[in-house]
């Protein structure tokens, strides 16, 4: 790797026993955003003094930021495909958007060194951010979902896993930063449980003790695997997922934490689209009749090189911009065509 690549953030680590999920909106006031962005250049080493305690405990931290937080604390250059969180469906279906402004995904083998690690990120932030979710996430059994599913089997690997999710010379400010999409899912259990096994194997699409993938002659259209399979100009387009269950089973609550990271947005949203309204329309996800997303955003990553350097670069004041054109949209922006617009993997067609 060339000396000047910049160094990304903890995407593409081995799957750990715990996470902690953290989504925090930012409270106005340019103390605050300076609070956040000295912040950014203490991250790296709050990871290391808190994870040398446990050297083999596997701890990291990734922290993104969403499209008006980009904005507020950093200002232009923008990532070109940064975005607020397209919405997708309707009804008892949709994939919501909820307000956050500031993303922490922090792994580790054991919670203490997560809890550790989240007690002196958050605490230094203070009065600056609120934090409006929290999920403690924990692996269970031998990597099943809460629906009893083994969960992350078809996620690439090593270098497949870094060409999908880190940014290459498509937007050259943002080398090595990555997109990541998060949504905290409910799922209704007693219903889910109350279908034969064959039935809910035939919702994810592989099976359910052995994990192994349904014959195409007999696996639905509909099947969560299909909806998620995307293909472009004859090549899989895949996302790095490391959803975590969560719950409290005394308050009736088992929830699934969906976390997937890319290169560009746009394969995870084409794969919410695919779930939410259906390939083709109403072809839908029936996973979805018993999971609800109660929370949706959108994050970009910035390399950890650039994490650091953002302590400095605060957005021009609005009087040094007075008179200055609006910021037009980078070309790079993913378009609505269907293409990913992303490096080697760019064309014209749909996903097939
Ligand atoms: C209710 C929340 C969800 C649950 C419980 C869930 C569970 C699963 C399970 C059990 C598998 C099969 C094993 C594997 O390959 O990982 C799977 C595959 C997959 N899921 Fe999900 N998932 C959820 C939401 C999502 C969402 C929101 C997306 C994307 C936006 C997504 C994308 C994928 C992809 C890309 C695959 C691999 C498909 C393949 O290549 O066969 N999942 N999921």
């Amino acid at each position: 790797m060339p000396k000047d690549t910049p160094e990304s953030q903890s995407v593409c680590n081995t799957v750990t026993r715990s996470a902690i999920f953290i989504v925090a909106t930012l409270v106005d006031g340019e103390n605050n955003a300076d609070t956040v962005r000295a912040w950014c250049a203490d991250i790296a080493a709050l990871v290391r003094s808190v994870g040398k305690r446990v050297p083999s405990g596997n701890l990291s931290c990734v922290c993104g930021f969403g499209s008006k937080a980009w904005d507020t604390l950093f200002g232009a250059p923008r990532p070109a495909g940064l975005h607020p969180f397209r919405e997708v469906g309707e009804g008892e279906r949709r994939a919501v958007g909820t307000p956050g402004d500031i993303l922490l995904h922090i792994r580790a083998d054991q919670m203490d060194l997560c809890f550790d690690l989240a007690t002196q990120l958050v605490g230094r932030l203070g009065e600056a951010i609120a934090v409006v979710d929290e999920v403690h996430g924990f692996r269970y059994f031998d990597m099943r979902s809460m629906v009893g599913f083994v969960d992350g089997t078809e996620n690439p690997e090593g270098r497949e896993a870094a060409d999908f999710t880190l940014i290459g010379d498509e937007d050259p400010e943002f080398t090595g930063g990555s997109y990541v999409l998060v949504q905290k899912y409910l799922h209704d259990m007693a219903g889910w449980n109350a279908l034969s096994v064959e039935t809910q194997e035939r919702i994810i699409g592989r099976t359910k003790l052995s994990d192994i993938e349904l014959d195409e002659a007999v696996k639905p259209s509909s099947s969560h695997s299909s909806l998620t399979t995307l293909v472009e100009n004859g090549e899989e387009v895949k996302i790095l997922r490391d959803n975590m269950p969560f719950g409290r089973p005394g308050m009736g609550e088992f929830g699934t934490y969906f976390i997937g990271y890319a290169r560009s947005p746009r394969p995870i949203e084409q794969m919410l689209e695919n779930m939410f309204v259906g390939r083709p329309p109403g072809n839908y996800d029936r996973l979805l009749d018993y999971s609800r997303a109660v929370t949706g955003g959108l994050f970009f990553l910035p390399s950890a090189t650039l994490l650091e350097a953002l302590a400095e670069r605060a957005p021009q004041s609005n009087a040094a911009c007075a008179g200055q054109q609006p910021v037009a949209p980078s070309p790079a922006e993913p378009r609505h065509d269907g293409s990913l617009n992303i490096g080697s993997l760019k064309g014209t067609s749909q996903y097939e």
